[in-house]
């Protein structure tokens, strides 16, 4: 109970084209309890570094059709913290210098030591390790790529949403975000808005689900004094209160079709009219929508307008939920715990099983359940670490269900789904389970489960239908 969460062994990917130097580096790395994954050559390397969970890479020089080289150049554009270490002949320790300069690790020339790449992996791993504690304090200066305030996304998945933010925000485009409840959505909006040049313009948020029609229309583009019953006076519509800033449309799907082509005229004419006015009133104003449910579907159902749709999905930034990006999961927790701990006290830590609970529990309500959980747990600690029995009970429950390797029903989750979906879910949460206790060694869990590795794969990559 007293150990804080500690790091597992880093995992690394060993890329050579020679088998031998492979096989070889991964029994000395297994030895020394690291993860390996290996790659043959610069693209299957690519694909795994893309599919997360790498922590440090060591990579050889000479290869085809990719050389060592060219591989870091592209794995550095995608995480530019992972250390890159190269191993390359004698006659190419240039090449090696200059990669050093563009931000390569470290390099090792053949033949090398055991004793040398031991210790050249042991610094990398600190740096990874630094790197984590780092980027989850966000008044230091840190080498993160991208320093958003209050965001947090350490998981390859949600860099993927960084980049989209970093390419969006400076433009004026339109955006669409989706995302299940409670992934982030407004976060993300608000980043949009803090690192566009509309950044000291008015930010307005308004939910289109928590207004009646006419009341939402009112809202948003303002009326004139008697246009309704309720009229006293004219009224600014939040188009015109956001002038020159951003306005966020939350559960953009609820809007009712009428007030949606008014939507869309304004967004082509960028210009509104009050509620019972004569005048066209020019806005500049830009637009970021929000949708927990699939609006695609809903333009297929009729109850959302096409040509509305396709003025908002020309970019979109889809917010994958927190069960698919579990790498988020701990440093999201101690951001929660950063932001309730008062100014000058100690920062709770979290406790090892603690941290495995929290991996464990599936998050259907996602960021804000887990935001929820921390504040429970912060609630009852008195001093110390955070342990287990303060999480809320649902999660601790689901987190003994999984340790005792049954899946009791879970009353939160089976209220709205089908049989079918709820037993994949109950499936994909056990998978999970297996897989963190493999250390997130797929290979690992498919044998623990006594399943192909294609067949974990695709469980693993099925989404859910209902929720
Ligand atoms: N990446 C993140 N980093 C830090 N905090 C986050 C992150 N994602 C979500 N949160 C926090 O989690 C909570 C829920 O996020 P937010 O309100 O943006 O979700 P949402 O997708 O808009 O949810 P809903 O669909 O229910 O409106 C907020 O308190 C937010 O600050
Ligand atoms: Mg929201």
């Amino acid at each position: 109970m007293e150990k804080v969460y500690t790091f597992p062994m880093a995992k690394v990917l060993l890329v050579d084209d020679e088998p031998r130097i492979l096989l070889l580096l991964q029994s000395l790395l297994k030895t020394n309890k690291y993860e390996v994954e290996t790659a043959r050559d610069g693209n299957a390397a690519l694909d795994i570094v893309r599919a997360g969970g790498i922590d440090i890479m060591i990579t050889d020089l000479r290869m085809a059709p990719m050389d060592g080289m060219t591989l870091f150049q592209e794995v550095h554009k995608l995480h530019p913290s992972m250390p890159v270490i190269l191993l390359t002949a004698y006659a190419s320790v240039e090449t090696a210098i200059e990669a050093m300069k563009q931000g390569m690790f470290d390099y090792l020339t053949k033949p090398f030591k055991v004793d040398d790449i031991l210790a050249c992996l042991a610094r990398a791993e600190e740096k990874v390790k630094k790197h984590e504690s780092v980027a989850l304090s966000m008044d230091i200066d840190t080498p993160l790529k991208y320093r958003f305030e209050n965001l947090i996304g350490s998981s390859p998945l949600m860099t993927q949403v960084c980049d989209m933010i970093q390419k969006v925000a400076p433009t004026a485009a339109t955006v669409l975000i989706n995302g299940e409840s409670g992934t982030g959505k407004e976060v993300i909006a608000k980043t949009i808005h803090k690192n566009s040049p509309r950044a000291n313009k008015p930010w307005v948020a308004v939910n289109c689900a928590a207004l009646p029609e006419n009341l939402l229309e009112s809202e948003m583009f303002g009326h004139m004094k008697g246009s309704f019953t309720g009229a006293y006076s004219d009224k600014q519509g939040l188009f015109e209160v956001a002038n020159g800033g951003t306005l966020f449309l939350d559960e953009i799907s609820s809007m009712p079709l009428l007030l949606q082509g008014k939507l869309l005229r304004v967004l082509q004419e960028r210009e509104i009219r009050r509620v019972g006015g004569t005048k066209n009133i020019p806005v500049d104003v830009r637009v970021i929508a929000a949708s927990n449910t699939n609006l695609e579907q809903a333009v297929v159902k009729g109850t959302f307008r096409s040509d509305l749709y396709y003025r908002f999905a020309v970019i979109t930034i889809d917010i994958p939920p927190l069960r698919e990006r579990k790498d988020d999961i701990i440093p999201l927790a101690r951001h929660f715990i950063r932001l309730e701990t008062p100014e000058g006290s100690p920062i709770p830590t979290i406790a090892a099983d603690t941290a495995e609970a929290l991996m464990a529990y599936s998050w259907p309500g996602n960021v804000r359940e887990l935001e929820n959980a921390i504040k429970h747990a912060l609630t009852f600690l008195s001093e110390g670490d955070i342990t287990p029995d303060l999480l809320p009970p649902k999660i601790l429950q689901h987190a003994r269900a999984a340790t005792a390797a049954a899946a009791p029903a879970d009353s939160a989750t089976a209220g709205n789904a089908s049989l079918k979906s709820f037993l994949k879910q109950k499936e994909k949460e056990y998978i999970e389970h297996i897989l963190v206790a493999a250390g997130g060694d797929k290979a690992k869990a498919a044998d623990a489960l006594k399943v192909n590795l294609s067949t974990l794969y695709r469980k693993l990559s099925d989404e859910p239908k209902e929720g």
